[in-house]
């Protein structure tokens, strides 16, 4: 364990301490809340700060009317921000009836120095502020503010803590994952790719890669606790450790990664095609473990548009490397981003777009209305008339949505292995679980097959989902 870490085992324990006097002091548990807004990065995130309010002692409360309430936010769209600035609202609601209720906000939004400045000035009811280089020292924060409240300690009420940059990595601290059976793993932090709409580097900082040798402790770690599926998480994986003192190429961690006794099913999240290696499409080709799942973010399919975007390829590039991909992975779903209404989109880029979905016939893919972010060059660019964003946005979403229904479909009447994640939501005499190409089914089954990988026949599309039945 590093001093860093020390630190902040250190710092949960003497919250501990304090937590259990206050609890004294108020005669019941008090009880949490975190919720998450965004990618998998926060969600991963997400499960640290929940890992540390559990082992101070907090109870987690299902519903937002808790004593403690953190919005872990995302920043990458403004409707984002929207969100969080509305649901605040009720959260004042909520503290106006329960005066121990503290509100605290994390994550990407906070980043940004002129949100800051806003919940500042107009959400005083806010507690505690930190950001995304510092969810590791919650246990610290936590313990300033349980001294506030005991009265061992006087001062601004408010708790704000932002760095602007990462310094150091705690890697053994506690986490609560939401799943047994499944966990994302950091295998990098931050982006240096800059693409000419997105927000993300500046607010999640200089790409940052973790050293193999920590990642596979860790990996070991989850499978002695019972996982055994890994999402490998970061903004751009196919540039994983490229920085690092010994430079490893992503193929090469993720064939260290799938030699992990008791790991079964590897994922991984997001490729940029800049950098999809060839001898990582071998990999996945050859590896079992390596689920036939790609998220490949187009954002657009007009090359001049592309290349405004700062992204490093073109139209006829991207296509090029999906037919590398499906020649040597046939059965490979691939997934994608895409914005519309970028800063001059002509109906000719936009054409461009539609002809790219088209020929690569995704199974889904995320479709974005382009929303400039303060502080990166798209901003300043002349924008779009919404009318024509809104009907582009419409006109795309539909092929997306029947071309991946159609897609989706291609496995009915196969029997696949899948994951089971959970009962049923609707129905509690049924199943829910994944393939590896990442789609879901429902089929008959209880309790017991949780975190289990079955084999299943996919007797019926239904849209996006399959339902099935268990075979011996
Ligand atoms: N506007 C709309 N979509 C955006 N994305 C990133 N920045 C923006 C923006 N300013 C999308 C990209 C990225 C996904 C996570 O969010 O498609 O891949
Ligand atoms: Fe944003 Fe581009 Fe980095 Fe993805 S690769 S996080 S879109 S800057």
């Amino acid at each position: 364990m590093n001093q860093l870490e020390q630190q902040q085992i250190k710092n949960i324990e003497d919250a501990k301490k304090l937590l259990a006097k206050r609890t004294e002091e108020v005669k019941r548990p008090l009880t949490f809340h975190v919720t998450t807004f965004g990618c998998q990065m926060n969600a991963r995130d997400s499960e640290k700060l929940i890992g540390i309010l559990e082992d101070i002692g907090y109870v987690w409360e299902e519903s937002e009317e808790a004593d403690l309430v953190i919005y872990n936010t995302c920043t990458v769209r403004d409707n984002a921000n929207q969100k969080v600035y509305g649901k605040l609202g009720y959260l004042n609601g909520y503290k106006k009836k329960n005066p121990l209720m503290k509100i605290g906000l994390c994550g990407c939004m906070m980043q940004e120095p002129s949100v800051v400045e806003k919940i500042k000035k107009s959400y005083p009811f806010v507690d505690l502020m930190f950001g995304t280089h510092n969810i590791y020292i919650l246990g610290e924060l936590i313990k300033k503010m349980l001294e506030m409240d005991l009265g061992i300690t006087e001062g601004d009420r408010r708790i704000i803590s932002i760095w602007d940059q990462a310094s150091g990595i705690a890697e053994e601290l506690p986490t609560e994952r939401k799943y047994s059976f499944k966990s994302g793993v950091n295998i990098m932090f931050g982006c240096d790719n800059f693409c000419s709409y997105c927000i993300v580097p500046y607010v999640r900082g200089r790409e940052r890669s973790r050293s193999p040798k920590d990642i596979i402790q860790e990996i070991e770690r989850l499978v002695a606790d019972g996982v055994i599926e890994v999402m490998l998480l970061g903004q751009n994986v196919n540039s994983y450790g490229k920085n690092l003192d010994e430079p490893v190429t992503f193929a090469e961690l993720l064939k260290e990664v799938c030699a992990v006794p008791g790991i079964e099913r590897v994922r991984f999240m997001t490729s940029h095609p800049k950098d999809l290696s060839d001898e990582l499409i071998e990999v996945m080709a050859t590896e079992p473990k390596v689920c036939h799942h790609l998220h490949l973010p187009l954002q657009s399919g007009s090359s001049r548009l592309l290349k405004e975007m700062n992204r490093h390829y073109d139209k006829e590039q991207y296509l090029a490397l999906v037919d590398r991909i499906r020649n040597r992975i046939p059965d490979i779903a691939l997934t994608t981003d895409i914005i519309v209404g970028y800063p001059g989109e002509t109906e000719e880029d936009f054409l461009d777009t539609m002809d790219v979905v088209e020929k690569v016939r995704y199974n889904s893919a995320f479709t974005f209305i382009y929303s400039p972010r303060t502080g990166t060059p798209a901003a300043k660019k002349e924008q779009v008339p919404e009318d024509v964003t809104k009907d582009r946005f419409q006109r795309l979403l539909k092929r997306v949505q029947q071309i991946g229904q159609e897609e989706s479909a291609k496995l009915t009447g196969a029997t696949a292995k899948v994951l089971v994640e959970q009962i049923n939501e609707q129905d509690d005499s049924l199943v829910t679980g994944r393939l590896s190409t990442n789609e879901t089914v429902h089929f008959p089954g209880d309790e017991s097959l949780i975190g289990k990988i079955v084999d299943v026949e996919l007797s019926e599309c239904r849209g996006f989902y399959y339902i099935g039945e268990m075979v011996d």
